[in-house]
């Protein structure tokens, strides 16, 4: 594949510029013959995890096809699943630009979207015009401009709109760029968010006569007390699934590098132990009682096999795929 070359002319631009380019790009391309450009065959190695076979255990994360406009393209590169997302009832601009950095020494991305999306409503138009008939995961948060206290209604507007349509359903409290998001992770916030989505889960269940799973991904900022108490309101709630983690806080590894000290969420290399460790906590509290999606600076095979190794299911990628693109699908998948 030539991704090096295109690569190597895609990054002397903006990286927001480049993500707009490469979404109009991929848009409607997915069941075309231009898929030819990106589509690639990987190798099937199937797995059955929250009750759903998976084709193959790795996933496209949630932030890079936000309102679910690329499905087809990305499925067609050999993701085994499409994680959208992260959408919210109503459509926003997200944070000021410039909101995305490289640190290319890094292997590393910083970003401060702050959930720019266009809102629920296109992005089920999107994902009934795609009629993708792959795993699909819709990850849902709230808006800005909703009040803290109200945060649950958002999930619960999101989770009715999108439960006909997903094949599970990711619950987002972990952005570092939603004010006060991360507050939902702990005591009775959590609980009180995922009874009422679990009591809701049990109600669509019954109207559309299937299940859809859901997962809740989580921070890699947590220490071993707050990942505990998680894993517990996890298992308390039934939650099907946890996706660990999301982009970090921290500046470990990257410190001194131009755009370091930018604001928003690290990601990429310097996010992998992080993520890792939280996976190996995470796995040794919950014994295995709900599946472990493990995301955060996979860019080999031998990083995705060791979040396996510390008690993920699943994986996912994304700064990986930005610095790698789909050659990295296939060499994980087949390293596996
Ligand atoms: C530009 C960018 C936007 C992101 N947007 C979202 C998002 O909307 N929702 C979400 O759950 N995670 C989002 N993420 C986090 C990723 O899904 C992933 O959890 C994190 O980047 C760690 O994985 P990585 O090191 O492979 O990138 C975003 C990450 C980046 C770099």
């Amino acid at each position: 594949m030539f991704y090096p070359a295109i690569r190597k002319v895609l990054f002397q631009f903006d990286p927001e510029a480049i993500h707009e380019l490469t979404i109009k790009g991929l848009k409607n391309t997915g069941k075309s013959p231009l898929n030819l450009f990106y589509k690639q065959q990987v190798q099937n190695k199937p797995v059955t995890v929250m009750g759903i076979d998976f084709p193959n255990p790795v996933g496209l994360a949630a932030g890079l096809d936000k309102n679910g406009e690329c499905i087809n393209a990305f499925a067609a590169m050999g993701f085994g699943f499409v994680e959208i997302g992260t959408i919210t009832p109503r459509p926003q601009p997200g944070n000021d630009k410039p909101r995305i950095f490289r640190l290319p020494k890094a292997n590393a991305v910083i970003n401060r979207m702050g959930f720019n999306n266009k809102g629920v409503d296109y992005l089920v138009s999107q994902v009934q015009a795609a009629n993708f008939k792959g795993i699909l995961g819709i990850n849902i948060g709230k808006n800005k401009d909703t009040p803290e206290e109200n945060a649950k209604d958002d999930y619960l507007h999101c989770m009715r709109k999108v439960y006909n349509l997903a094949t599970y359903i990711t619950v987002n409290i972990s952005s570092p760029n939603t004010p006060g998001l991360r507050s939902l992770q702990y005591g009775d916030a959590l609980n009180d968010l995922l009874s009422a989505l679990k009591a809701e889960q049990k109600i669509l269940t019954e109207q559309y006569g299937k299940y859809i799973p859901l997962a809740v991904k989580i921070a890699p900022d947590l220490n071993e007390e707050e990942v505990k108490s998680i894993a517990k309101s996890l298992i308390d709630n039934q939650i099907d699934g946890v996706i660990a983690t999301n982009t970090t806080l921290s500046r470990e590894g990257v410190e001194g590098l131009e755009f370091a000290n930018e604001q928003g969420g690290l990601s990429g290399e310097p996010v992998k132990d992080k993520s890792t460790q939280v996976i190996k906590l995470l796995s040794a509290a919950l014994d295995k009682k709900l599946p472990i999606i493990g995301v955060g600076g996979i860019a080999s095979s031998a990083d995705a096999n060791e979040k396996i190794l510390a008690g993920a299911s699943l994986v996912q990628v994304y700064t990986g795929f930005i610095y790698q693109g789909p050659p990295l699908i296939k060499t994980i998948v087949n390293g596996l």
